[in-house]
């Protein structure tokens, strides 16, 4: 298999050279996503398509408001807002644990009272779903909870000694993948959930499950650490097992080391069980595992460092919903620059100037947000209607740049079919919240990812556009879309820059952006 090195879209200058191969390379398959045994209802699936076609990714009914139990109090400058702000999505295989475990995070952390459990209990006993009771804290929806699984990204809160944290609950099942999309890229880190239980860490890595799937697009999509729960330890095929628990660790590390992840620096693993409770809030009970000595989840997440956005950049947020308040309302995550009550900005690609009338983050009202804040701004200038999802608040003076096409470093993961990858290859381009439909018009030159650093230059072979490249292949290419879409170079706003294609429900590439047209042109 060739390179196979992601960890280069994060770094600002994605150069062949620093595609060298790794050892830990050749260790891991080929991605595999197509023997997923569950299939999903004719309508679940068209609905996904619809939501694709209709650029209605991030749009409202994707994301699903866990509602606290206590009223959020309406103030601003208090305490709590002086803690950090981090978005935590929880990905991973399908019924790995991520909605019991995000649900068990609200429990422990005192916004769901014992009441509603039983009520919970008993619901997902009427349903046969008896152990589901906590993903339903999670999983709000009817259909969700009669079928146990995740669909639409479950958004709640809680916090830790330092740290605000919004959790994104994504959907598991491959079907979902655009909503799980739409939920990693609004994230910095990621709590990928991993079934311990036998069986299960199999199908979920090895058999073509979502795993591998979703930590790349994690990656990709700007996550840029992980935290890699190994869940159900408490199931009776496991029983807090050490060896079990060994063999998990051992065969994730070089696959995430592949994918880009700096195992040592960006990933750290820790065994739990949603369902009980156990390493969450606190760490564990000797008594139940004698050999884990580290910390538990929350104290991980508190710690946890995430590189800085720069408040003072130029904004840029790209806006995933939209709705009418008493007013035109849009939501987003800050990615760069602050936002501030009163400000002018332009609404992007429409270049529509706006006011901002206030605020809100995490319920409250504020006066100002920064990078990586969730918030809904209420602007004034701009009718409901005109906005669409990914289109970018951005300043008037550096307004972000709306073209319809772009030069693009591509990977190429798994083609369809092993099909070939040439000009005229259409795919779903997914860019921060931006869903369209785009072609590769150009196939500029293929990136040689063997050549080593101390290759003797003269001898590199002179550029030449090739005709196709195959599964594997670092290509630099022209892309074009048929609407103008906001995006930057990877260099200069990673989050804007980077990106995936999509052919037929299955990430085909992972690219980032690496020439734009002229300032105010939209084309070459
Ligand atoms: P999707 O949303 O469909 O991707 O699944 P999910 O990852 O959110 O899984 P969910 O939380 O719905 O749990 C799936 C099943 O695994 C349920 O039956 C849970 O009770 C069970 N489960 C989750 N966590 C644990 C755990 O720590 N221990 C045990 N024994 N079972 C668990
Ligand atoms: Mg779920």
């Amino acid at each position: 298999m060739a390179t196979l090195n992601p960890s280069d879209l994060v770094d600002a200058d994605w150069s062949p050279e620093d595609a060298a191969v790794d050892a830990a390379v050749d260790d891991a398959e080929p991605m595999q996503t197509d023997s997923e045994t569950l299939t999903p209802a004719p309508e679940d699936v068209k609905e996904i398509e619809a939501a694709v076609q209709s650029l209605d990714l991030g749009t409202k009914g994707k994301v699903k408001e866990v509602p606290p139990v206590e009223e959020p109090e309406p103030e601003e400058d208090n305490e709590e807002n002086k803690k950090r702000h981090l978005n935590v999505v929880f990905i991973g295989h399908v019924d790995a644990g991520k909605s019991t475990t995000g649900g068990q995070i609200l429990f422990l952390s005192g916004q769901v009272d014992d009441r509603t459990i039983q009520k919970y209990e008993k619901e997902a006993k009427d349903k046969s779903r008896e152990s589901w009771y906590m993903a339903y804290i999670m999983d709000t929806n009817e259909e969700e909870r009669v079928k146990g699984k995740t669909v639409e990204v479950g958004r709640a809160h809680f916090e830790t000694e330092n740290t605000r944290f919004t959790i994104l609950d994504a959907p598991g099942h491959k079907s979902y993948v655009p909503n799980m999309i739409s939920g990693a890229s609004q994230a910095d880190i990621g709590v990928l959930v991993i079934s311990a239980r036998k069986g299960e860490f199999e199908t979920g890595y090895e058999k073509g499950g979502q795993t591998r799937e979703h930590v790349l697009l994690a990656k990709t999509l700007g996550v840029s650490k992980l935290v890699v729960v190994i869940n159900k330890m408490d199931d009776p095929t496991v029983n807090w097992d050490k060896s079990r628990y060994d063999e998990i660790e051992s065969k994730m590390a070089p696959f995430l080391k592949t994918s880009g992840y700096n195992v040592k620096k960006d990933v750290h693993f820790l065994p739990l069980s949603g369902l009980v409770g156990s390493n969450i809030k606190d760490r564990l009970d000797k008594k139940i595992c004698s050999w884990w000595d580290g910390p538990c989840l929350f104290e991980v997440l508190d710690k946890i460092e995430v590189p800085l956005r720069d408040p003072k950049g130029p904004v840029r947020m790209p806006i995933i919903d939209k709705y009418k308040d008493m007013g035109t309302i849009v939501m987003g995550k800050i990615e760069s620059g602050t936002i501030k009550k009163g400000d002018s900005l332009l609404v992007m690609p429409n270049k529509a100037n706006v006011k901002v009338i206030s605020i809100y983050c995490d319920e409250k009202e504020v006066r100002q947000a920064g990078p990586a804040e969730n918030v809904r701004v209420k602007l004034s200038g701009i009718e409901e209607e005109d906005v669409l999802s990914g289109f970018v608040l951005s300043s008037i003076s550096n307004p972000v740049a709306a073209v319809s096409e772009f030069h693009a470093q591509l990977q190429i993961l798994e083609l369809l079919d092993n099909a070939i990858f040439t000009a005229g290859y259409n795919a779903v381009l997914h860019i921060h919240s931006v869903v369209e439909e785009c072609e590769i018009v150009e196939l500029i030159e293929e990136i040689d990812t063997k050549r080593r650093k101390d290759d003797d230059p003269k001898k590199k072979k002179p550029k030449r556009k090739p005709l196709f490249v195959k599964n594997g292949a670092v290509v630099v290419c022209r892309v074009q879309v048929n609407n103008l879409i906001c995006i930057e170079n990877f260099s200069d706003f990673p989050q804007l820059g980077r990106f995936t294609l999509r052919t037929e429900g299955k990430t085909v590439a992972v690219g980032k952006v690496v020439k734009l047209p002229n300032p105010g042109n939209s084309i070459f």
